[in-house]
Formats: C-alpha cells, sequence, structure tokens
C-alpha cells in the first residue's frame, strides 16, 4: 500500500460493542419508557454519545433539560461500561491481529480514530493497550464524525500529513469524516457502500490488498 500509516476507526472494525451499546441503550430506554430497536440502534453506528441519545429521544413524548438528558447518558454509559468488562482477548479476532501484526511488519503506523470515550478501556480489555502508535478518541475531540478532527487529530500525534494516512471506518458518518479531512477510506459493512470510500473491503483482511 502506498500509505504510511493506518487510522483505524475502533467500534465495528477493531472489534464488536454493537451488542454491549444494544443492550445498555435498551435498558436506559426501557427504564424511560420509550420505543427503541435494533433498527433504531443501526442509525447509533459511529455517532457520538449525546448525538446517540437524541436519536433515541426522536420517540419520546414531551422535553427533557440538558441536566436530565447528561443523567440518561451517564445511565447508559454506566450499564455500558458494565458489559465491557465481559470482554477479553477473545473478542479480537486472528484476522484482524494477524492483519494488523502484518502491516506493523510492513512498517506501517497504526492508530486509533474513535468517537467513542471508552476506547482506551476497550483496547485494554482487547490486549491491544498498548500496540497504537497513536490514540485518538472521544476524550481529545470537541466535534464528532461526520466531522473530520478525530481523524486529523490522529494524523497530527502521528506526526504525518492526512495525504499519508488510510482511515479504515464501518459507518458511512465516518467515511464522510475522512473525506471531509482529505483522508482516502476503506470501508466495511455499510460503509463499503458508500459513494466516498475510496476502497471498499469485503473483509479487514482485504486491508492487505490495497
Ligand atoms: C462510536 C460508536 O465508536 O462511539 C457509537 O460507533 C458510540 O455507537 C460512540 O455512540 C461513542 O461511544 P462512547 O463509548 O463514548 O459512548
Ligand atoms: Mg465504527
Amino acid at each position: 500500500m502506498e500509505f504510511k500509516a493506518v487510522i483505524f476507526d475502533l467500534d465495528g472494525v477493531i472489534c464488536s460493542t454493537d451488542k454491549y451499546h444494544y443492550i445498555a441503550w435498551k435498558q436506559m430506554a426501557d427504564n424511560l419508557g420509550v420505543y427503541f430497536d435494533e433498527i433504531i440502534n443501526n442509525r447509533l453506528r459511529g455517532v457520538s454519545r449525546m448525538e446517540s441519545l437524541e436519536i433515541i429521544l426522536e420517540r419520546y413524548e414531551g422535553s427533557l433539560c440538558e441536566e436530565k438528558k447528561e443523567k440518561l447518558a451517564e445511565e447508559k454509559n454506566n450499564i455500558y461500561k458494565e458489559l465491557l468488562k465481559q470482554m477479553s482477548e477473545k473478542d479480537l479476532t486472528e484476522e484482524v491481529k494477524n492483519t494488523l501484526d502484518t502491516l506493523r511488519a510492513q512498517g506501517k503506523k497504526l492508530a486509533i480514530g474513535s468517537s467513542s470515550k471508552n476506547a482506551k478501556f476497550i483496547l485494554g480489555q482487547l490486549g491491544l493497550g498498548d500496540y497504537f502508535d497513536a490514540i485518538s478518541d472521544g476524550t481529545n475531540i470537541s466535534r464528532s464524525k461526520p466531522d473530520p478532527e478525530v481523524f486529523i487529530k490522529a494524523a497530527e500525534f502521528l506526526g504525518l500529513e492526512e495525504s499519508k494516512c488510510l482511515v479504515v471506518e464501518d459507518a458511512k458518518a465516518g467515511i464522510l469524516a475522512a473525506h471531509n479531512g482529505g483522508f482516502k477510506s476503506a470501508g466495511l459493512g455499510e460503509a463499503a457502500d458508500s459513494e466516498l470510500v475510496t476502497y471498499p473491503l469485503k473483509t479487514f483482511s482485504d486491508l492487505l490488498n490495497i
């Protein structure tokens, strides 16, 4: 590949946290008495925690003050963090680990570009706590995808220009963020169908054929 570095989204790319997000949002929504299902959950992929809450509240009759919204997001995150404790090195697939190791052996810099404020905890659970050369996540950004801030910061942490870094995403919002930041991108799942994706991938290890 022509790139010097690869910046990976975390949730849905390096690992699968969808089911934990779903269970946690579902429990919060049930407690609040608001309808929530897997189809609505799909709209939350790549979206920040507070924006996800706003999407869920589209079904809520009435209005809530900011303080109550913060409480609801905290309630969801506490349930989510409890669930994340079940994650371990077993949740890192051989395919992902081997692909990362091969890219590293080729001399590529490897970074994370995730909207999640739980990214470092998740990486620790997967046994990747010290693996990446740089981590840009929900704790160092003020605007979430499709804003490119998280990827621009990752490139900055690596000390590389955008054109030298490839972004890997599973969400269309993430591909748009990469595009907005001047990055080329590789897309998995729904992101492979984005009109803006540079390299649609069938599976993670296809990265090695770019
Ligand atoms: C993204 C997920 O990676 O992180 C979203 O795709 C999630 O679903 C977002 O809402 C924020 O995550 P967290 O862990 O900070 O609530
Ligand atoms: Mg994702």
